[in-house]
């Protein structure tokens, strides 16, 4: 007898990218099927202003939600009456825009009768390496986005533990900011990324960064990158400035994913967040795994990397599993908040 088959409707509005994604799955499976993902990016509300502005994010998740809705559920050929649950972002994130997906999900859950979770961004972008690849566990993941990098190490679906985290700024923030002093369009990793691969990576030299264990800290690299854009002023050469910037913000990253495979006695490795989209940090991943450093290396497709609404439907579903369903008075958090106890 074949079994039974849930449909999942997935909302992500925790920054600035709207998103809708219908996974479908059978309960016994471990990770749902992606039906469908529709994403809205926000690049042309922000980017005259080089930087989120969260209150018009929140303006612009209103208007790009629910189309976003609309069409991931008709790509999936599936209409709000197929779903059997769904799950939105609660934290961390910019408050306005979390209650805009979160809100929309309670209200469909409370006007269709189907119950929602709430997920963890940091979480989502974890398991999104799921969505396309079955890395064994125990590995190490490696989170760099725009506004978190952290080590984790992956026991179990549910069972990891944060290892190593930045104590000052994303390593995705570090390529924003320098590229918005390149003049470079926003967000600027990928613009940077682009640049530097018509860069020389030796022409400019970056002190290494020493910060104890797994602590990561980008903010020094970038003030040396303010000090050369001052120094060398109309003789500064843009590309190979970026290519040096970056692969110093790739040593950095790596010594730590380096020394966490040691400390861990790990040989697999997942790269996720958005600036696993990177060029230089994919070729990086090929070439320790060549030297024999890693043995398995994986990284969600781009769509997968950036915030997107699939990984919050897979690990929507790990919790439907557990029937960690959330109730109408659940709230948003700005960071990240442990789940709070059920009262005995
Ligand atoms: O995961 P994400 O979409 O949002 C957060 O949760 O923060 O990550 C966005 C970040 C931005 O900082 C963006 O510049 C960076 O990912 N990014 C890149 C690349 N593509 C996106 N950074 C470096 N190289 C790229 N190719
Ligand atoms: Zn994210």
């Amino acid at each position: 007898m074949s079994k039974p088959i849930v449909h999942i409707l997935a909302l992500e509005s925790s920054c600035d990218d709207t998103s809708a994604a219908v996974l479908r799955a059978t309960v016994d499976d471990e990770v749902p099927q992606v039906l469908s993902l529709s994403v809205q990016s926000q690049n042309l509300v922000h980017q005259k202003y080089g930087g989120v502005v969260p209150e018009l994010a929140s303006r612009a998740h209103l208007a790009n939600l629910i189309p976003c809705i609309r069409k991931a559920l008709e790509e999936a050929k599936c209409d709000l009456s197929d779903i059997d649950f769904l799950s939105a972002t609660q934290q961390p994130g910019l408050l306005g825009c979390l209650l805009i997906g979160h809100t929309a999900a309670k209200t469909l859950s409370l006007l269709k009768g189907i119950p929602f979770v709430s997920c963890h961004h940091i979480h989502s972008h974890l398991l999104s390496v799921f969505i396309e690849h079955r890395p064994a566990f125990p590995f190490l993941a490696a989170v760099v986005s725009g506004g978190h990098t952290s080590l984790y190490l992956m026991r179990d679906f549910e069972d990891f533990e944060e290892v190593g985290v930045a104590i000052d700024d994303a390593m995705g923030e570090a390529f924003d900011k320098g590229a918005k002093l390149l003049g470079l369009g926003f967000p600027g990793g990928p613009e940077l990324d682009a640049l530097a691969l018509r860069g020389d990576s030796r022409r400019y030299s970056f002190g290494k960064v020493r910060t104890p264990g797994l602590r990561f800290s980008f903010s020094g690299l970038k003030s040396e990158f303010v000090r050369i854009v001052n120094r060398e002023g109309t003789n500064l050469h843009r590309e190979d400035l970026a290519a040096s910037y970056q692969s110093a913000l790739c040593d950095h990253l790596f010594e730590k994913i380096e020394l966490g495979l040691r400390d861990f006695g790990v040989d697999r490795l997942a790269l996720v967040g958005g600036v696993a989209r990177n060029s230089e940090i994919r070729r990086r991943l090929e070439t320790a795994r060549l030297k024999g450093l890693i043995n398995q290396w994986h990284a969600p497709s781009p769509q997968y990397c950036t915030d997107n609404a699939a990984m919050v439907g897979v690990l929507g579903f790990r919790k439907w599993k557990r029937s960690e369903f959330s109730d109408f008075s659940s709230d948003v958090y700005a960071t990240s908040r442990p789940p709070r106890k059920k009262a005995s």
